[in-house]
């Protein structure tokens, strides 16, 4: 089975209340209605229910919830509590009541007050736009202290990861991570690992150095990240400096890395910057056609997911299902 039918049978199982912000673009009004049909999640799309109508175009939409954020009686409770998380850094009350009739907002306050499990967004707003507010108001949770993302890979070639599946972060949110930042990254992607395809993470910290074959300030940082992720998790397979092929061909991870546990075997990927990782999984979602499901958030204390902005309906329906599934924990 493929891993997003697994994904889906999973959000299925246990179903969770997912928010789509953009509830007047056509791609999530038609994404809503599958959705509801499969019975992936509980949904509530926001949006002015005239135009959410209008752009149906006929389509039932009974069982989904439409929810105006400027004409809602939760609004007064958003601002205040938007406020109070942000008058420190100079967030008037003003602000804030502005702020939560604006759909992203208003549905990362749903996310963070637990009037909704998770949050769907991206189709027409940019990643930044969409991280922003979310990092601001929803956080890292306990223990983590940054959050970041990961892809979740399906190769057709079965022999690498766990049965072609894989996860490489971080792919969307941290342009330069510190070592702190990558150790961080290495733990919340091997959560990802767990949650969204219940694999046993082997988490490679990539670079193009081999156990000290090269010397260079930036394999300092991936070896220094990969002692601060043993002293966080002792227990978790995790291995580094590895370059690419010693994480994940036997013979040279044997030749270059030999007694690692993770060396010719690693299912999770972790790039020492945003550029490799971004451009990592492009490469092999292009070449290798690989399936990419992300960017997924990961370390986050709440549920929130970005879509691209080429995104098709089934894609969204595919994030929704990730995001019920993160959500279920
Ligand atoms: N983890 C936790 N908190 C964070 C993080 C993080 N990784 N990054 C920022 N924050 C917090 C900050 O501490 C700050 O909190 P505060 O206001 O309470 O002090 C708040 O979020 C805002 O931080 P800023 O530094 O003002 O936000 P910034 O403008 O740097 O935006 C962002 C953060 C949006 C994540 C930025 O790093 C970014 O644009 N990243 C790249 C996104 C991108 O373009 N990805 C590639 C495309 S995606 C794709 O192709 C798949």
């Amino acid at each position: 089975m493929a891993i997003i039918d697994k994904i889906k049978a999973k959000a299925k199982s246990d179903v969770k209340h997912i928010v789509l912000p953009e509830g007047e673009e056509i791609r999530n009004v038609q994404a809503a209605v599958m959705i509801r049909d499969q019975g992936l999640a509980k949904l509530t799309l926001l949006g002015n229910p005239d135009k959410v109508k209008e752009v149906a175009a006929g389509a039932d939409l009974t069982g989904i919830d439409i929810i105006d954020p400027a004409d809602s009686d939760k609004a007064p409770l958003y601002a205040a509590t938007l406020y109070d998380l942000r008058k420190a850094k100079g967030m008037t009350e003003e602000e804030a009541a502005k702020k939560v009739s604006d759909p992203m907002y208003y549905g990362i306050m749903m996310v963070k007050l637990g009037d909704a499990d998770g949050l769907v967004s991206g189709a027409i707003h940019s990643t930044g736009d969409m991280l922003r507010p979310a990092l601001q108001v929803i956080k890292s949770k306990p223990g983590m202290k940054t959050v970041s993302s990961c892809f979740l890979m399906e190769c057709p070639d079965k022999s690498f990861g766990d049965d072609g599946v894989m996860i490489f972060s971080d792919c969307g949110v941290i342009p330069a991570p510190t070592a702190e930042e990558l150790a961080n990254i290495a733990l919340g992607a091997a959560d990802s690992a767990r949650s969204l395809a219940n694999m046993e993470p082997r988490v490679a910290m990539l670079s193009f150095s081999t156990k000290g074959s090269a010397k260079h300030d930036s394999v300092t940082k991936v070896q220094e990240a990969t002692r601060i992720a043993h002293e966080m998790d002792p227990e978790l397979a995790l291995d580094g400096e590895l370059q690419l092929d010693a994480a994940l061909v036997e013979k040279v991870g044997q030749l270059k890395a030999p007694g690692s546990k993770v060396a010719g075997h690693a299912n999770v990927l972790v790039f020492p910057d945003l550029g490799a990782g971004n451009i990592g999984y492009k490469l092999v979602q292009r070449l290798a056609h690989a399936e990419a499901y992300g960017p997924i958030l990961q370390g986050i204390a709440k549920l929130c997911n970005d879509l691209s902005r080429g995104c098709s309906a089934e894609d969204i329906v595919a994030t929704v299902a990730i995001t019920a599934c993160q959500a279920q924990g």
